[in-house]
C-alpha cells in the first residue's frame, strides 16, 4: 500500500518518504560528486519529497574567508540546478538560512560521547590532511545528523565515503530517542552505481583535497588535458601489452559514458586499442555528456537574482517542517517556554 503512494509522483508530500542530502560549497563539482551522489539527487526528486542543502556551515571547517564562502555557495547552487535539480520538483536550501540546524546540532552534542567522534574515519583523515582541529571539525558529523533528521528524512543519497557518517547519524538518533522518546527516524544512505569514483591518479578517491579531480563544468580543453593525464593500468607499458580493464580507471569510467563499454574493454584486453585511444574517447564523451548542463549553467549564471530567489523559496518551504520538528524537540528537552497542550 505504502509502495504505491511512495511511487506515485502525484502523492501529496505529507505521505511521501523524505530525502535529504547536503553538499559542501567547497569548490567545483567533479565526476566523483556527480556519479557518486548528484545523479541520485536528480533521480530521487520525482519519487520522494526531496530537500537538498548547500551546507555552508560545514564548509566553515575549511573555508575561512567570507567572500569566498559566499561565492562558492552561489556556484554550488548553479551546479545543482545545471545537473538537473528543478526547484519545482525538489527543495534547495542554504543550511545557514535555517539556524535550527545548528540548534539541533547542539542538542545532539549533549548526547554524543566525544569518543564516537574521535574515532570517525573522516575526522582522522582530515586531521592528517592538516585541516584545523577545531571543535567544529570534531562535531561535523553531529551537524550532518541534525541536517538530515530535522526534516525526518529517511533516505540520504551520498557517496560511499559518507557511510560512516550515516552510521553515526543512526547512533545519534538512537541515543537521543533513548533519552527523550521516539522523535526521530533512522536515516539510511542511498548509493549510485558508482559509489566510489577514483581520481586521475588511478589510486585515490576523486576529491578536491587530493587534487585528482575532473571538474564536470571545466572547459573542454581542460577536460581533455585531465583525462589524458589519467594513470591507467600500471602493468601496461607498451602499446602491444594487453590491458586490464578491471584495474584501469579510464576503462572503469567508460561504464558510465556509453553502453558499448564491454567492446571498449575487449579492445584493451586484446591490445587492439591503446590507452591513448581509450582516453580520447572518454574525454569526448565526458564533454558531450556535460555540454547541455554547461550551457544551462551559463544561462542561469547570467540571471543575477535567480539563485537567491531559489534559496529564499526553499527556506520558506521548509519553515513549517523545521518548526514542527523543533517544537517537538524543545518540548521534550525542556528548552523554551511551556507550550499549551493541544
Ligand atoms: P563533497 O564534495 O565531499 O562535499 O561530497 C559531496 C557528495 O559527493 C557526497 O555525497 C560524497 O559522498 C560524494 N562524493 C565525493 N567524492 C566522491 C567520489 N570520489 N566518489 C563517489 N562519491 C563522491
Ligand atoms: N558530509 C557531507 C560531505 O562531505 C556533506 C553533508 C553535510 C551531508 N550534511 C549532510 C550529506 C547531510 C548528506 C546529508 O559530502
Amino acid at each position: 500500500m505504502g509502495q504505491t503512494l511512495e511511487e506515485s509522483p502525484k502523492a501529496p508530500s505529507a505521505t511521501r518518504e523524505r530525502v535529504f542530502s547536503g553538499i559542501q560549497p567547497s569548490g567545483a563539482s567533479h565526476l566523483g560528486n556527480y556519479l557518486g551522489a548528484q545523479v541520485n539527487y536528480v533521480a530521487l526528486q520525482d519519487r520522494y519529497d526531496a530537500i537538498y542543502g548547500i551546507v555552508d556551515l560545514h564548509a566553515l571547517t575549511t573555508i575561512h574567508d567570507g567572500d569566498t564562502l559566499r561565492s562558492l555557495t552561489h556556484d554550488m547552487v548553479l551546479d545543482l540546478l545545471a545537473v538537473g535539480l528543478d526547484p519545482a520538483r525538489c527543495t534547495l536550501i542554504r543550511q545557514s538560512d535555517i539556524p535550527e540546524h545548528a540548534e539541533l546540532c547542539w542538542l545532539f552534542d549533549t548526547v554524543v560521547p566525544v569518543s564516537w567522534l574521535e574515532r570517525t574515519p573522516t575526522y582522522k583523515e582530515k586531521r592528517e590532511q592538516g585541516v584545523d582541529n577545531s571543535n567544529a571539525l570534531l562535531s561535523y558529523p553531529v551537524l550532518q545528523a541534525a541536517d538530515i533528521v530535522i526534516y525526518k528524512a529517511t533516505k540520504v543519497p551520498v557517496g560511499k565515503d559518507q557511510a560512516p557518517h550515516l552510521e553515526l547519524s543512526r547512533e545519534i538518533v538512537r541515543a537521543f530517542n533513548h533519552r527523550y522518546g521516539p522523535i526521530f527516524p533512522e536515516p539510511q544512505p542511498v548509493f549510485t552505481e558508482a559509489p566510489v569514483v577514483i581520481g586521475t591518479d588511478g589510486a585515490r578517491k576523486m576529491s578536491k583535497s587530493a587534487g585528482n579531480t575532473i571538474p564536470i563544468f571545466a572547459a573542454p580543453d581542460e577536460i581533455r588535458r585531465l583525462v589524458m593525464s589519467m594513470v591507467t593500468d600500471p602493468l601496461r607499458i607498451r602499446r602491444t601489452d594487453p590491458g586490464r580493464p578491471e584495474v584501469c580507471n579510464v576503462c572503469q569510467l567508460h561504464r558510465f559514458f556509453g553502453d558499448d563499454f564491454e567492446s571498449i574493454w575487449d579492445g584493451e584486453r586484446s591490445a587492439r586499442t591503446g590507452c591513448v585511444d581509450t582516453k580520447k574517447l572518454l574525454a569526448e564523451r565526458i564533454i558531450e555528456r556535460f555540454r547541455p548542463m554547461r550551457e544551462r549553467r551559463e544561462q542561469l549564471a547570467a540571471e543575477p537574482d535567480y539563485v537567491e530567489e531559489v534559496l529564499r523559496a526553499g527556506a520558506e518551504k521548509v519553515r513549517p517542517i523545521v518548526e514542527a520538528t523543533m517544537a517537538e524537540v524543545r518540548a521534550a528537552v525542556g528548552t523554551g517556554p511551556r507550550r499549551a497542550a493541544r
